[in-house]
């Protein structure tokens, strides 16, 4: 494969600025990153670099801001559709929207025409990893998969285990497992995938359930646990009643063997400081959802004390709760949310969050989301003049100003490219049709 140069503004938060301070952040504002078969091999300001590159073809993007590509760290591709359903809370909100809606993924080509709808989505919003729910449904996983594994993306997800949902939406302690290791089985090592044991959340498994998924996890020592934790406070009360003898929400998943360094727990809004304690000694992650937990009313996440325990997060969309598959727009409303809390966002520390912060919850820290040689070339070119209020905001604005506006009014629209291993994935401006 030939070196692919790109030339642009480069910008990546490697480390958590809370913690490692603001050398974390690297800044070359006219850079040039060196692709070879998918993967960065270098990095550095342009001047320097280029003469060492004679033949290097190079692609040049003056006025755009190159990112890493953003990672999702919660999301349901099954609620695409289901976006903006108006009226409820968590529990009600399920029942009346959502479980009907994944009912429908029985139809595997239902599941591949949506599959196929989101991750188009995800690649138009600079989204190129995710850790995502599918349904109770093997196939749904099977549609997803192959979706992803056509456009090289690494998304990470697995069938949802939920022996006592509804009767239209239910799977059984041996079909649960049975399924779940044959999709471990046939997606091995195959393409960007990775596969994550995902109980829906404490309500819908039976304690036998929980019990097989911990053993599920101590068995495939390359998955993750994903699931729901904390969220609303009527789910957190039917949590206490059924489970009597837990010390408190995370103490459920605790015993059988769910809370670990692979685990993901989306929300964990309302932890109390034992729980976060526990999930620092654990090294599990946090998905921060704001979108969706404004839409539902579910509350404000504690980022503060999360960050006093040193526990690790991601952002997640959590569409369809969520509101937007724009990572931008959420780093925007993750801001609003923390000033709720009288902490103020730095937009160089949601950019950590949107990137690199979310890989090292998924395990791929060292793969993706720093563009440091030797990790995979997924990257985004963002657009600071990409509406007419965007541009005259960012006019001769600093850096961190750019960056913050973008996440205050950016989202789609402000995504000219996106690559994935050093591809065109998508391309903001191309006819209609045409794709990348
Ligand atoms: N808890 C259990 N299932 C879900 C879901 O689909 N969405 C959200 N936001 N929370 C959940
Ligand atoms: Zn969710």
């Amino acid at each position: 494969m030939p070196l692919l140069g790109f030339r642009a503004e480069l910008l990546s938060v490697a480390e958590d600025p809370a913690a490692a301070g603001p050398e974390s952040v690297r800044h070359e504002p006219d850079g040039l990153l060196v692709v070879e078969d998918g993967i960065v091999v270098a990095r550095g300001a342009y001047v320097d670099l280029a003469p060492r590159y004679q033949d290097l073809s190079v692609a040049h993007f003056p006025g755009k801001l190159l990112v890493p590509g953003f990672v999702d760290a919660h999301v349901h591709y099954p609620q695409t559709e289901r976006i903006a359903s108006h009226g409820a809370q968590l529990l009600e909100w399920l029942e009346r929207h959502i479980f009907p809606a994944e009912a429908a993924f029985a139809d595997p080509v239902h599941a591949g025409s949506v599959a196929a709808f989101f991750l188009d989505e995800l690649l138009r919003n600079g989204t190129t990893s995710a850790l995502v729910f599918a349904t109770v449904h093997e196939a749904s996983v099977d549609a997803l998969f192959e979706a992803a594994l056509a456009r090289n993306m690494r998304i990470v997800s697995g069938k949802v285990l939920m022996d006592l949902g509804p009767p239209t939406l239910r799977d059984g302690l041996v079909e649960g497992r049975a399924a779940s290791e044959a999709l471990i089985a046939r997606w091995r090592g195959r393409g960007r995938l990775g596969y994550a044991i995902t109980p829906r959340f404490a309500l819908t498994s039976s304690d036998a359930q929980l019990a097989d998924a911990g053993a599920l996890l101590s068995e495939h020592p390359e998955a993750l646990l994903h699931t729901h934790l904390s969220e609303n406070f009527g789910e957190i009360a039917a949590v206490a009643e059924r489970f009597t003898g837990a010390k408190d929400y995370l103490d459920v998943y605790d015993r059988f063997g769910l809370v670990g360094p692979r685990s993901v727990f989306a929300h964990s809004i309302h932890l109390t400081a034992r729980e976060m304690e526990r999930m620092a000694r654990a090294r599990s992650g946090i998905a921060f959802c704001p979108t969706s937990n404004l839409f539902l009313g579910s509350g404000l996440f504690d980022l503060a004390l999360a960050d006093r325990h040193g526990v690790g997060v991601g952002l997640g969309t959590d569409v369809g709760a969520g509101t937007s598959f724009s990572l931008l727009a959420t780093m925007g409303e993750a801001y609003k949310v923390c000033q709720m809390r009288s902490l103020s966002l730095d937009p160089f520390r949601a950019l950590y969050l949107a990137t690199a912060g979310g890989a090292r919850i998924l395990g791929l820290g060292d793969r993706i989301g720093a563009l440091e040689p030797g990790q995979e070339a997924d990257f985004v070119l963002l657009d600071p003049l990409a509406t007419p209020l965007l541009a005259r905001r960012t006019a001769g604005a600093s850096l961190h100003e750019r960056l913050f506006a973008l996440q205050v009014l950016g989202d789609d629209r402000a995504v000219a490219f996106t690559f994935v291993a050093g591809r065109p994935a998508h391309r903001r401006d191309s006819p209609p049709g045409r794709g990348a």
